[in-house]
């Protein structure tokens, strides 16, 4: 019998093909709307594995009715949708897609410092309003990148490649992470620094680490406030890292200068969240990873995990091994 699975949004036609050859394939059919849970509540009673995205929220209820499942394989590398220790007791393997989308994410996480640095929406949203009169000296100035210091919460795969963009620009780039680094120091040129010491010396700090109960609000007001007034803050990560309203705070109050935010705490966000109403925050709807070639292959291996566990060997990205 061939195992049954459920997948969670339409999938790639070439996608769903390479599941079927080994699965019984059932699908959400919709791209652009998550399964509703009183659907997926239904459906995961009789899968043997489940293929879903960052969106579903994999919670112990949820796995509790997942009698027969094996698998639950999430087509991102970040997991905190997915109640893993209460998967583990159950023997319910879950996997992710590190590494396929390293330099994507880090190219947006550039992209967002660059656009926020210099002002590259508000400017564009200025000339379309017809409001561009005149070339003038200190019209729509922002700050330079080149020769800035750049410090890095999580010095992943991502943070290490989002450093090695940085070299390109002569940036001094101080590094945090729970483990020091001595090759990547060596191999990028890049310092350790201690929490307060990077907040105080960056003139951008990009978060980067995952979510997990340690890190929630991990930047909050008393961090925001070591910042430099001049500094600003980049989140391609997730939301819930940086305390949403203390950044609010900080950024209409002038505490420091600007952010760029790819993830936020309730995704989609309300288009009347405080933070969009800054004209010094430059918003996106969770894109790190959105390059084509990137997100086919997240969905691949995606797939891959589900179908190796499902065939009893280990998957390649196994969270919980
Ligand atoms: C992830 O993979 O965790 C990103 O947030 C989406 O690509």
């Amino acid at each position: 019998m061939r195992p049954k699975i459920y997948i969670t949004r339409k999938l790639p036609d070439q996608i769903v093909t390479r599941l079927a050859e080994v699965c019984e394939v059932k699908m959400w059919e919709k791209e652009e709307e998550p399964v509703p849970r009183e659907i997926l509540e239904k459906e995961i009673v009789d899968i043997d594995g489940l293929y879903c995205l960052l969106t579903e929220n994999i919670d112990k209820p949820l796995l509790d009715l997942g009698t027969k499942l094996k698998v639950v394989s999430n087509m991102a590398v970040g997991y905190n949708n997915i109640d893993v220790a209460a998967a583990t007791e159950k023997g319910i393997m879950v996997t992710n897609t590190p590494g396929v989308l390293t330099e994507t994410t880090a190219d947006l996480t550039f992209a967002l410092l660059m656009a926020t640095a210099r002002r590259v929406v508000e400017a564009s949203d200025y000339l379309r309003a017809g409001d561009w009169k005149t070339w003038s000296p200190m019209q729509l100035t922002g700050k330079d990148i080149h020769g800035a210091s750049l410090g890095i919460f999580g010095l992943g795969r991502i943070g290490e490649a989002l450093a090695k963009r940085a070299r390109g620009f002569d940036m001094k780039v101080y590094y945090h992470n729970r483990t020091r680094k001595p090759e990547a120091e060596a191999q990028l040129g890049i310092e350790f620094a201690e929490k307060d010491q990077l907040l105080r010396e960056s003139d951008f700090v990009c978060v980067l680490m995952p979510f997990t109960p340690e890190t929630k609000n991990y930047i909050g007001a008393e961090e925001l406030s070591l910042m430099k007034k001049s500094a600003i803050l980049i989140n391609t990560a997730r939301g819930g890292i940086v305390d949403e309203e203390a950044l609010y705070h900080a950024l209409k109050n002038g505490d420091i200068w600007a952010a760029g935010i790819d993830v936020f705490e309730e995704e989609p966000v309300r288009t009347d969240h405080p933070l969009l109403s800054l004209q010094n925050v430059v918003a996106l709807p969770h894109i790190g990873s959105a390059s084509q070639k990137t997100r086919l292959k997240m969905a691949a291996l995606a797939a891959e995990n589900l179908v190796q566990g499902l065939l009893g060997e280990t998957p390649r990205h196994l969270v919980n091994r």
